[in-house]
């Protein structure tokens, strides 16, 4: 097959982990007969410094008509003045929205050879496989108004925590259709005891699990579900919830996995380019040194292929690849190992079958 795929390496380890990604896309490519063709631009602080914004109107709409999107890591100190008009993170959320890409996908495996990468005990991980699905393009993140003003003499400062019901109700409708494919278990998370929009998204869910009654729903509350992201992990299976509730416990859930350089994910919509990501940031305190673990990028690009070009044996390829460079102690330093990002990946290259 053909398909055309803008790289976005963005800023920090961006740059360094998406390079490694591309190395296996195209050897898997080439042993496949698939022809990629990838065309990298701009995005983020190295946009801002080129062009004065973080996504140009260009950029984003090559992005729309490609295959796919896969990006690297967006921002850093030198664009983190809280002053700042333009904020790399501004091309991210716009790149999310102008894709329509409303569903995140993070899947959170604990790797056996993994167990003891984490603070967490041994036996609580054990049989960990999580789908994390993350609102993407509402919420508190989009949500007006949102700024500033003065009240009662003091400077004030407002962000808002919206939803209509169908945002909710198709994120909710893919985790379903997901959960089916898995074990069939569903947690909602919300903080219905407190938020209308939580009550709103409860609702739905309940109504999108009464139709669907082959899965198992149960709804819990955000505090909770960060508790049991801990504690009980192993009894979690797909997981849908608000943007930034989602943002939050993903973080979390990469403890699980041994380092958060292990995550991938996915952006989808209901048509259209995919956008894939790994979950961790630019990581400025590593950048340049060539150390970053690069197996969240190439797990992003193996789920590129199954989700957006239709690659689902060729996935799997980079996926067993992974997992058999960590199971014979390949490891990055994030790992506690000594192997650089592009010797990681050339550990993946060998065992690509
Ligand atoms: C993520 C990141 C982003 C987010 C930031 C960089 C805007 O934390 O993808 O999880 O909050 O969505
Ligand atoms: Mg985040």
């Amino acid at each position: 097959m053909k398909a055309s795929i803008v790289v976005l390496p963005g800023d920090g380890i961006g740059p360094e982990v998406t390079r490694e990604a591309l190395r296996v896309l195209k050897a898997v490519a080439q042993k496949k007969g698939h022809e990629l063709r990838f065309t990298e631009r701009l995005m983020g602080g190295c946009s801002i410094d080129a062009h004065g914004v973080a996504l140009t109107d260009e950029v984003l709409k090559e992005c729309q008509a490609s295959d796919a999107v896969l990006l690297g890591a967006v921002g850093g100190p030198k664009w983190d003045d809280p002053k700042a008009k333009v904020r790399p993170e501004q091309g991210l959320l716009g790149l999310r929205k102008g894709l329509g890409v409303f569903a995140n996908l993070r899947p959170v495996r604990v790797h056996e050879q993994l167990l003891d990468s984490s603070p967490i005990k041994p036996d609580r991980l054990r049989g960990v496989d999580i789908l994390v699905i993350r609102e993407l393009t509402g919420g508190l993140y989009f949500g007006q108004p949102k700024g500033r003003d003065r009240k009662d003499g003091h400077e004030r400062a407002f962000d808002t925590l919206e939803y209509s019901d169908f945002e909710v109700q198709r994120v909710v409708e893919l985790a379903f259709r997901l959960a089916k494919a898995r074990k069939k278990k569903v947690t909602s998370v919300d903080k219905a005891n407190v938020l209308e929009s939580s009550r709103l998204w409860r609702q739905i869910a309940a109504d999108v699990g009464g139709r669907n009654p082959d899965v198992a729903l149960d709804h819990m509350l955000v505090d909770t579900a960060a508790m049991r992201l801990v504690t009980s992990p192993a009894t979690m299976d797909v997981v849908v919830t608000e943007n930034m509730f989602g943002d939050i416990l993903t973080d979390e859930a990469s403890v699980l996995a041994g380092s958060m350089g292990m995550l991938p994910s996915a952006s989808i919509g209901e048509k259209g380019p995919g956008l894939y990501e790994p979950i961790h940031g630019s990581a400025p305190d590593i950048a340049g040194k060539g150390i970053a673990n690069p197996v969240g990028t190439v797990l992003s690009s193996a789920m590129m292929l199954r989700h957006s070009l239709g690659l689902t044996a060729e996935a799997k390829v980079i996926e067993d690849a992974v997992d058999r460079a960590i199971t014979e102690g390949c490891r990055t330093r994030d790992l506690g190992g000594a192997l650089t990002t592009t010797q990681m990946t050339d550990e993946i290259l060998k065992r690509l079958s």
